[in-house]
């Protein structure tokens, strides 16, 4: 069942009326479903259920804490990608020993933070990395657990902002270049050789690419046995895709059974690092309509939420369903559902097919990964409420931020 389901045609998160949550927390808003963040996740630890795995939750696609208090009693370690967010997990009372640092631009700052929370594993993804993570854990007096995030060259076949499994994206150590890596990185006195990681992105519907990228891993940590380098995990990242319209994203179970089928006879650990797949359907963005113009060319509903909030739609053109709270009688038309912000790109959803009047309720769906995390103050718009409805109970998780915060940090020239 899903947490955000219809009673006597108003929209509810699980036991709690969207309308009450809007009356009392004002919109916009992001509402969060407890139960839903903990099926997705026991989705995953059910399938693993007997196999030694860790599945580390992707911060970065829902940060709050609320959300990550969650996920961690229902036993998730965390995959973090900045200082910031390791001070997150933490302060969500995270395992360090359940934590894997993943992404490009480390800072030397950041490294020794992880090293002095003592995490599971850092995932290296260039040379020029590996020697500075040395360099801080020798300074420390601390040995850093390592992982190369091999790039395999594989397509995602995922929108190109998403897509990092490539030899043109960023991400990672090219293939041809992880072997001598390892060498090196088993040379280093204060580096000791942990894992192997590979994510080649977000939001995928197909798990052949998954499998193709695992042959090819595999075929490194064989390699890299018969010259005396053991593994002890593999981290095959995240990017198991949500639906969002029509699509079919494969079952956790499709996409992970292949999967250990290929690791099965093998002594390795098993991590992945979900997001999306996690949060995204567990939250949803709830808006109020604030002005209708309807006109020759294009209607226009604008709503209270925009671009600032949900950055999705206008920064890749994604599609998320937008549905009325308490669905109205009266004539349907095709809606832009626009923001106030100053930008034409500032758009939630097109062409959407809906019985509107100013003060209507619309929820926009699929609103919990990469979305209040992707927010951002544009136009001096403070941040919505967070909320998290546990059954009956709707938890205030983050209050909605106030307009002189916003500027609280800045400062006047000095009088002449
Ligand atoms: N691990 C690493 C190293 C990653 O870079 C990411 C996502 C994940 C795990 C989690 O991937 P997921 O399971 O959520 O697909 N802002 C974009 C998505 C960016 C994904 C970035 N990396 C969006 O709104 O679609």
């Amino acid at each position: 069942m899903s947490a955000f389901a219809r009673s006597d045609g108003v929209l509810y998160a699980e036991g709690v009326s969207l309308a009450a949550i809007a009356e009392r927390f004002g919109t916009p808003c992001w509402v969060y479903s407890r139960h839903a963040l903990e099926a997705a996740l026991d989705e995953f630890q059910g399938e693993l259920a007997g196999t030694d795995a860790l599945v580390c939750y992707a911060v970065k696609a829902n940060s709050n804490l609320a959300v990550l208090d969650v996920l961690a009693r229902r036993g998730a370690g965390f995959d973090i990608v900045s200082g910031g967010e390791l001070k997150r997990v933490l302060a969500a009372g995270a395992d360090p020993r359940r934590i894997v640092f993943s992404g490009v631009g480390k800072s030397a700052g950041e490294m020794g933070l992880a090293l002095r929370a003592g995490i599971l594993c850092f995932n290296v993804e260039s040379a020029a990395e590996l020697d500075r993570l040395d360099a801080v854990a020798g300074e420390l007096g601390k040995v850093a657990p390592v992982s190369l995030r091999v790039n395999p060259d594989v397509d995602a076949r995922t929108h190109p902002y998403v897509s990092t499994g490539l030899k043109e994206n960023k991400f990672g150590v090219a293939y041809e270049d992880a072997l001598p890596l390892y060498r090196r990185a088993a040379r280093l006195a204060n580096l000791r050789v942990s894992g192997i990681d590979c994510h080649i992105g977000s939001q995928l519907l197909d798990a052949a690419p998954f499998v193709e990228a695992l042959e090819k891993i595999l075929l490194l940590i064989d390699r890299l046995a018969t010259e005396g380098i053991a593994l002890e995990h593999i981290d095959l990242g995240g990017g198991l895709g949500i639906r969002y319209r029509d699509e079919a994203p494969p079952a956790v179970r499709d996409y992970l059974q292949p999967l250990l089928a290929q690791l099965r006879g093998r002594k390795l650990r098993v991590i992945l690092e979900p997001g999306r797949r996690l949060v995204g359907n567990a939250g949803v963005l709830l808006t109020r309509v604030e002005y209708l113009k309807p006109g020759d060319a294009k209607s226009f509903a604008i709503v209270d939420a925009a671009m600032n909030d949900l950055a999705r739609p206008a920064l890749y053109g994604s599609w998320h369903e937008i549905v009325p709270v308490v669905p109205r009688q009266g004539p349907v038309r095709p809606w832009e559902i626009v923001g106030p912000v100053c930008e034409s790109g500032d758009f939630l959803g097109r062409g959407r097919e809906l019985a509107l009047a100013a003060g209507d309720l619309l929820a926009i769906m699929s609103a919990g990964a990469y979305s209040m995390s992707m927010s951002s103050n544009y136009n001096s718009r403070p941040r919505a409420a967070e909320v998290l409805v546990d059954g009956e109970h709707a938890h205030l998780v983050r209050r909605r931020e106030t307009v002189e915060e916003l500027y609280a940090l800045e400062e006047r020239l000095p009088c002449a």
